[in-house]
Formats: C-alpha cells, structure tokens, sequence
C-alpha cells in the first residue's frame, strides 16, 4: 500500500526553494557537480587500468603457434637410447628459443601408453618437473638426471628419485610421407601414466587433484587437423 504520509519531493528545484535554482531544473547544480566528477574519476582509472589488465591476461587467451619440425629420417632414432635433436620453442628469438629434445623410436615392449599417429617417436624434453633445469641422458644408467636438486627420471622419463612432480613433458611426433623424415610438434604434459595433458608449467602435478589445481592455459599450442 503506497505510503501517505510519506511527502513527495517536488520534481524541478525551483520549487524545492533551493537558491539560484533555474526553470526547468531537475538537478541540483552541486549533485551535477558531483556526478561529472565521479564519471571523470571512473574514465581516468579505468583508462589506466584497462590496458593493463588487458595486457596481463590477454596473453592467457592468445595461442602459441607453432611448425612442424623436421629432425632427421627414421633411421637417426634407435629404439634402445635416445639421441639429441635441436628444437625451437620460441621463434623469432634465435638461439634463446631453442631447447633439447631426447628422441627414440618407440618400443612397444617398454611404450605401453597407446600407441597413434604422434607417438611412433619418443620425444622427451630435457626440462626438469621440478623447477625445469635441464636434465641429460645417462646412457650407462639409462636415467635421466637433473643436476640440480637430484631429481632422477626412468628410461620413460619417469620420474623414481628427488623432488620431480611428474614425468618429463613430451612432444608430438609424426613421420610426414611426403618427406619422409620425422617431425616434432608441439609439447604436451603427462601424468606418471603417460596419459596426455596440455603443457603445464613444471612443479605442477597431474595425478589425482592435481590436474584440477592447475588447469590447463588457453594460450598452450594445438594440434592442427591432420
Ligand atoms: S630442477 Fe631438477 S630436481 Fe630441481
């Protein structure tokens, strides 16, 4: 029920008495005052932190894009060790995007994730899943060791040893008919089962809870329809 008692304010100011107010008036010159200053407050931080924040997070949506790359026919990659192939990571930022990858040829009597298109080829990169320094090949050992803080890595690159959180990160692999030379894509995470995962960032785990913790970015590569 609408309040009777309640005094209805008069639209213009005029006939509020307020002093020096126009015909016409609906607004009080002092609340006019106040509202542009507030809008001219809003325009001034929202043009200073829009384009940060833009900046900041605009990176998290972008994808990286990558080549294939070639690294050497079939028969460079044995099944019983790995060899080193150059990679580029980054393009466009010459020797400071380049990075190591371990490739052998697959053996199913050790590679028991399912085998596809992408994994005929071993390809592991050489940094660590604890704080990501580089690892190297102990073919004597057969394992895989980061110079660091110990962290140790099976034949797989899984890890048995220190602090690593899971296995070394992969790439895709593929053998292009028209070349006839394997080709290295894009790097992926996996858990200690080897099933995939987008690229993590290392000391993220992927087992259990995990996976949830970190999820995965929108600005990792993708594998192209082919
Ligand atoms: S960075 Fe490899 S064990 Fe710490």
């Amino acid at each position: 029920m609408p309040d009777r008692h309640r005094e209805v304010k008069p639209k213009y100011t005029s006939e509020r008495n307020i002093p020096g107010a126009f015909e016409g008036e609906t607004v009080t010159r002092r609340r006019m005052m106040g509202l542009s200053v507030q809008a001219a407050g809003l325009a001034t931080v929202a043009a200073f932190t829009l384009p940060a924040l833009g900046f900041a997070i605009g990176p998290l949506f972008s994808r990286e894009p990558f080549d294939w790359q070639p690294v050497g026919p079939p028969s460079d990659f044995p099944t019983d060790t790995y060899v080193v192939k150059i990679v580029t990571l980054v393009q466009g930022i010459g020797e400071a995007g380049k990075s190591i990858a371990y490739m052998r040829k697959r053996d199913p009597a050790i590679d028991t994730e399912p085998e596809d298109q992408y994994n005929k080829f071993v390809a592991l990169s050489s940094r660590c899943m604890h704080l990501g320094c580089p690892v190297r090949y102990s073919a004597p050992a057969e394992r895989f060791i980061c110079p660091c803080h110990g962290g140790v890595y099976d034949f797989r690159g899984v890890p048995t040893g220190g602090p690593p959180v899971r296995p070394l990160d992969r790439f895709y692999t593929r053998l292009n008919p028209a070349t006839g030379l394997v080709e290295l894509g894009p790097r992926y995470s996996v858990n200690s089962e080897l099933h995939r995962f987008s690229p993590r960032d290392p000391g993220e785990p992927l087992d259990g809870i995990g996976q949830y913790l970190y999820p995965k970015r929108f600005s990792t590569s993708v594998l192209p329809n082919s």
